[in-house]
């Protein structure tokens, strides 16, 4: 298979030639970059950095590119706009760090040499990671099944600079970082990429143990008649109509000593949604591959978390089925005893996810202790008819883990935005034949009422939060530091939680 997309690499030397074939210079348009940097880059450049700047190449505006040639050893020069000093935040800079790398791949350069010092914002350390996240998020393609995918260089050589010395040594475990990083959200993307006839619970199953052999995680696989002694109906209900049966996955990394607390990550890993026989209409089809993203985000949060040796205990659970129509399909009207006990009616067979997440999270619970339990999943169109795809919902019954998730939100830009599960919308989920349904008649609260269905399989203690990421997994609106298709949201979230957390 072709690889996908640009790998960007790394390398850094002080001194030296420049080995670029171009030189990515990012400045500031406020303040003005000082003389005596302009001027040592000018030397480097035959003046290209002042005669750029002469004709207010740098502007306001991040991610403004001018682009100069000109004979001798540095042929090509490129000006990153960084804007205004006190507005430029982190995730600006990641997409500055973007716009450059589809410009060095439409341009098909293969080498650049970046030049770090005029990244003296907040922090040049963490402004260089974020141009090295920037940089390999922007490279990613999904084109393995091409033939021959020509469009672009598979590899791109950054060699990082800097004139102030010992700096380049000194940011180098945060490009590194950065890197682990941003290859978990590219495998992440990579997976929910892949389409519904080459994932299916058995094959997520075996994509999971080959990151397991990979990260020295551990790895079980309840297949369908483990699922039935432990009473997961919901989980068996959804995926009984498709060829492949319906599995849970469990991955764990132990960080830290095993009497330290453990935070559990559920993942929504519909391989295909049809929608069962309450059939998505065509269009409601298109891109029904993507939902197994959360599970997908749970694997790369492993994969990162492993790479990075975060010290924390850290399970994935990821509830595999496809959802599929046949013979053998569930139907609307089905009553399904679920492993917590509780009796479901099946309104909507396309309100799937929740049936194979509320047998996850009790699993989870009954078996794995959890200190924290979060669920991520496509599992609403509802989410982004509320917020569209500046931000995920999120619904907790913690303030405090729905801060701290919030809080790493906020660092990373993939923001969160707490929807509240109040005692008011249990009306949604009033069955008159079983316990609860799992859908209503009506569009009211759609997000809100799987968030609440949900909660129906949470005990009391347990600090749990549900990330309804329909809406932002694949938002298709091509701008951002990850462009078109699967954005491999949360990964970068959850590893900020759990780093800060440590829990
Ligand atoms: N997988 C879908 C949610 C979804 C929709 C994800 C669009 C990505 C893009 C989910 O299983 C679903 O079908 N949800 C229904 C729930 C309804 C039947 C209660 C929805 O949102 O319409
Ligand atoms: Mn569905
Ligand atoms: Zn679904």
């Amino acid at each position: 298979m072709n690889p996908h997309g640009t790998v960007f690499g790394f390398k850094s030397g002080d001194k030296g030639p420049l080995a670029g074939e171009v030189l990515l210079v990012p400045l500031l348009a406020k303040p003005q970059p000082p003389m005596e940097l302009v001027a040592r880059i000018d030397k480097l450049c035959g003046d290209a950095v002042s005669e750029l700047l002469a004709v207010k190449a740098v502007r306001e505006e991040v991610g403004h590119l001018s682009h100069t040639t000109r004979s001798g050893p540095c042929r090509r020069v490129l000006l990153v706009s960084l804007g205004a000093a006190e507005k430029v935040a982190a995730h600006e800079i990641r997409n500055a760090a973007a716009a450059t790398a589809r410009w060095l791949t439409a341009e098909r350069l293969t080498s650049a040499t970046l030049w770090i010092d005029g990244l003296a914002t907040s922090g040049v350390d963490q402004a260089t990671a974020e141009w090295a996240i920037g940089l390999a998020l922007a490279g990613f393609r999904f084109t393995g099944y091409k033939e021959r995918d020509e469009k672009v260089p598979t590899r791109v050589q950054v060699y990082v600079r800097s004139s102030e010395s010992g700096h380049v040594a000194r940011v180098r475990p945060e490009i590194r970082a950065a890197l682990t990083v941003a290859e978990a959200v590219n495998y992440t993307r990579r997976l929910a990429h892949e389409p519904g006839n080459v994932i299916n619970p058995a094959t997520l199953a075996a994509e999971a143990r080959k990151l397991a052999r990979a990260a020295k995680l551990k790895c079980t696989v309840f297949t369908a008649d483990r699922l039935k002694q432990m009473g997961m109906n919901g989980l068996l209900a959804v995926g009984q109509g498709a060829r492949y049966p319906s599995c849970l996955i469990q991955l764990e990394y132990r960080g830290a000593p095993r009497a330290r607390a453990t935070t559990v990550l559920v993942g929504k890993g519909i391989t295909f949604d049809t929608g069962g026989y309450s059939i998505k209409p065509s269009s409601g089809l298109d891109g029904m591959k993507f939902d197994m993203s959360g599970g997908a985000t749970v694997l790369g949060v492993l994969k990162a978390a492993a790479a990075l040796k975060l010290e924390c205990n850290l399970i994935g659970l990821i509830a595999a089925a496809e959802n599929a129509v046949s013979d053998k399909s569930y139907r609307p009207g089905d009553i399904l005893k679920m492993m917590s006990g509780k009796t479901v009616e099946v309104i909507n067979t396309d309100a799937e996810g929740r049936l194979v997440l509320a047998d996850a999270l009790w699993y989870a619970q009954q078996k794995l202790k959890p200190s924290a339990l979060i669920d991520v999943a496509t599992l609403t169109g509802g989410v982004g008819v509320a917020l569209g795809t500046a931000a995920a919902g999120i619904m907790s019954n913690d303030d405090a883990l729905a801060g701290d998730l919030g809080e790493a939100g906020r660092r990373t830009h993939e923001r969160l935005w707490r929807l509240p599960l109040w005692d008011d919308y249990k009306e949604l989920l009033k069955s008159t034949e079983a316990d609860i349904k799992n859908a209503g008649g009506k569009r009211d609260a759609h997000c809100i009422a799987g968030g609440m269905f949900l909660k129906e399989f949470v005990k009391k203690g347990t600090p749990w939060a549900h990330l309804d990421i329909a809406a932002v997994a694949n938002p298709e609106n091509g701008k951002g530091p990850t462009g078109k298709g699967a954005s491999g949201f949360g990964v970068r979230l959850l590893i900020e939680f759990l780093r800060f957390r440590g829990a």
